[in-house]
């Protein structure tokens, strides 16, 4: 049966670049694919497409040009299905019709990845756990405060999502994304370890992305032999491993808006001493 997987996070954190080097390392490593973009902006495939868009499955709704598997399944590298779903109101409606054509089970992949973009509503998000069943969710952020503010609300989000419903939605893991230091690493493990999360991956800032991005794709077609492609197929095999794991029940517990803050103080404090030379980085640390 396809683990039907989600990574989330703010606005360009990284979300849509991570989540088709993960979908092109999985096919390379011979597990069967389906990525659904589920972003207003419909850009979730296009590194899959040789950088140009595929039709959105909204638009398909909207001028009722009806909805086959052939014009919604879009196969990009090595046969990954792609699709677009398109507009945020026509979310529920575009996965609706997904699920009474079967499109994705007669596809029957090992895995079904959705991109959910960070600007779409709690609303959003949870209707999208709960049409499409998604078993694991992923965080994704950067080592900026925003970002992880963002983290924080969706382990809010999690929290009540979990004490509503019968079933608790797992929590896969923190991906840590375009980290440039050790710095930056220790900054979001701390955050980690303050919220009680998993970190499951990292994968460092590398201009070979904006590179790739340039030629329209992955960079695990453009640059397959690089380190920053090791990493991206390293991340691809944790998740296989998340998702394989029997759930432990341990949930992330968000921070509350005043112990937020003071966490950050602690760490701004710290950049303040590094800067200064009162401490050196190990030290800071
Ligand atoms: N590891 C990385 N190193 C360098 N640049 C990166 C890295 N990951 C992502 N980027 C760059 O960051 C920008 C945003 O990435 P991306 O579009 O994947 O974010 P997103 O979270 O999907 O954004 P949105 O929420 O708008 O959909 C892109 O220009 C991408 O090239
Ligand atoms: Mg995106």
């Amino acid at each position: 049966m396809a683990h039907h997987i989600a990574v989330y996070g703010k606005g360009g954190v990284g979300k849509t670049t991570l989540v088709t080097n993960i979908s092109a390392s999985l096919v390379e490593a011979g597990f069967s694919v389906v990525l659904i973009g589920c972003d207003p902006d419909g850009d979730s495939c296009s590194l899959l497409h040789g950088g140009f868009p595929i039709p959105r499955v909204s638009d398909h709704i909207i001028n009722q040009t009806g909805i086959t598997r052939e014009n919604t399944v879009h196969p990009g590298f090595k046969g990954i299905g792609c699709i677009e779903l398109g507009a945020s109101t026509g979310l529920p409606e575009a996965l609706h019709e997904l699920e009474r054509l079967h499109i994705v089970e007669q596809i029957n992949p090992d895995f079904v990845i959705y991109d959910i973009s960070g600007d779409s509503s709690f609303a959003t998000l949870q209707s999208v756990i709960r049409q499409a069943g998604i078993t694991r969710l992923f965080v994704a952020t950067t080592a900026d405060y925003n970002a992880l503010h963002a983290v924080n609300e969706a382990f809010v989000f999690l929290e009540q999502y979990n004490s509503e419903n019968r079933v608790p939605l797992p929590m896969g893991g923190l991906i840590l994304n375009s980290i440039a230091s050790s710095f930056e690493e220790a900054f979001v493990s701390d955050f980690a370890f303050h919220t009680n999360a998993r970190t499951i991956g990292k994968v460092p800032r590398s201009q070979l992305v904006r590179q790739s991005e340039l030629y329209g794709e992955t960079v695990i077609q453009s640059r397959p032999q690089s380190n920053q492609s090791y990493y991206y197929r390293r991340l691809a095999n944790q998740i296989v491993d998340a998702t394989q794991t029997i759930y432990s029940g341990n949930l992330p517990q968000p921070m509350s808006d005043k112990r937020l803050r003071a966490w950050s103080l602690e760490w701004a404090d710290r950049i303040y001493a590094l800067e200064n030379g009162l401490v050196t980085d190990g030290a800071a640390i």
